[in-house]
């Protein structure tokens, strides 16, 4: 195994724990959690816990600390040094659902949102909640047959009519790379805001999120080698100061009395309840782990990899990959079919391997329909990931395709 692999596994318990052959291909869904966020979430729940926000003893005050150094931490990951710009959610969905909410009032007939044919359901289903609350249209760009987005075609369905642009980083089910730099310049000459999912951007290195020119990005925790049940959404700052909130409750407000409510300022107006505090905790960690990262290597690891995949696959007869042959403008995910099994049972098979992979719709059927299909296999890299876990897939492909077909 690469040295620098080794290194890495070091810093997952998992690697320790399950005994070989695992080769852990199923990252898209949920990565690892590494060794600092898997002890802070400890660390609090056994040796720190109290609420946040609240108390005014030294063990809450310090659980308050903590917790502002975890946003401190995934602010710094995102390229900013404004911490108020991040709110925490429940991961992904959660902050698409609270854009979708508190973009609402922009929404309304003669009004459009605009997403995309290659979106999860996260990125489909509140916008389409938001539009038939509303009385908005609800408008789709479409992708070509690789499952790259068109964006000529996404720019001439963009008007002043349309107040929201929702698109993801990076597709799922592709691992494409969208040009939301473009997408976000198209979308301000109409005056429109735009949303990004960004849950699989996230895990595959730190990036300046203001210069995207987006104006919303969700992405979830335990993608990013932190725990379940914590993510966050990064809103500009100037647009924050001027939403409403999403849930009501408790530390989202200034003053409550039944004359009327008044709202606390940005980020908290946005975090009704006691959050998630050991996974936000994780998730600051995390951040702080990936900020130690030599991403060059990383990054280059993950395409001689991805690469590596994508060539295995294209050599086995019983094949179709879903997406792009090549490793242009995307991360390490690839989809593909085995004639005649069912991605289910691929996916069963090939754990007879020690491989997991996820097998499925992927939460993505628009895009599945545009591939003509209902669900395919998917493996998906993570920086812990090497030649013996891409070459396991694939032995264990052309053994299935041999015995099974
Ligand atoms: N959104 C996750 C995936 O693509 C669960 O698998």
């Amino acid at each position: 195994m690469n040295s620098e692999v080794t290194e890495l596994r070091r810093a997952f318990p998992i690697f320790a724990a399950v005994p070989p052959p695992f080769h852990y291909l199923d990252n898209a869904a949920t990565a690892q959690i590494c060794h600092s966020a898997a002890e802070a979430l400890h660390a609090f729940e056994t040796r720190g816990r109290a609420n946040v926000k609240r108390g005014v003893y030294r063990l809450a005050d310090a659980a308050t600390a903590a917790f502002e150094e975890a946003r401190t931490a995934v602010a710094a990951y995102l390229g900013t040094d404004d911490p108020s710009e991040i709110a925490f959610t429940s991961g992904t969905t959660m902050g698409l659902n609270l854009a979708a909410h508190v973009l609402s009032p922009r929404l309304g007939p003669g009004r459009a949102i605009l997403v995309s044919e290659l979106e999860h359901h996260s990125n489909i289903v509140p916008w389409q909640m938001a539009a038939e609350r509303t009385g908005a249209e609800l408008r789709v760009a479409p992708v070509d047959e690789e499952g790259r987005l068109l964006v000529d075609r996404l720019e001439a369905l963009l008007d002043e009519r349309v107040a929201v642009v929702a698109i993801a980083h990076v597709s799922n089910v592709t691992g494409i790379l969208v040009d939301v730099a473009r997408v976000g310049a198209a979308a301000r000459a109409v005056g429109a805001l735009l949303v990004v999912d960004g849950a699989q951007r996230v895990p595959h290195g730190p990036f300046d999120v203001r210069a995207l020119g987006c104006d919303l990005y969700a992405f979830s925790g335990h993608k990013m080698f932190a725990a379940t049940g914590a993510g966050a959404i990064w809103i500009r700052r100037e647009l924050a100061e001027e939403l409403p909130p999403f849930l009501g409750g408790g530390e989202m407000i200034a003053r409550v009395s039944f004359a009327g409510t008044t709202y606390a300022r940005p980020p908290h107006r946005f975090e009704a309840g006691t959050p998630a505090i050991g996974p936000v905790l994780a998730l600051g960690a995390a951040a702080r782990w990936l900020l130690t990262l030599n991403w060059q290597t990383v990054r280059r690891r993950e395409e001689a990899l991805t690469a590596r995949l994508l060539d295995g696959l294209a050599a086995l007869p019983a094949i179709r990959i879903l997406g792009p042959r090549d490793i242009r403008d995307r991360f390490g995910i690839v989809a593909f079919e085995v004639a005649g099994l069912h991605a289910h049972d691929v996916c069963q098979l090939l754990d007879g391997f020690g491989v997991c992979t996820r097998g499925g719709h992927h939460c993505a059927q628009p895009l599945m329909d545009r591939f003509g299909t209902v669900a395919s296999v998917r493996a998906s890299l993570a920086p812990y990931n090497d030649e013996a876990d891409v070459d396991a897939l694939l032995t264990g492909l052309e053994v299935i395709s041999r015995k099974f077909r």
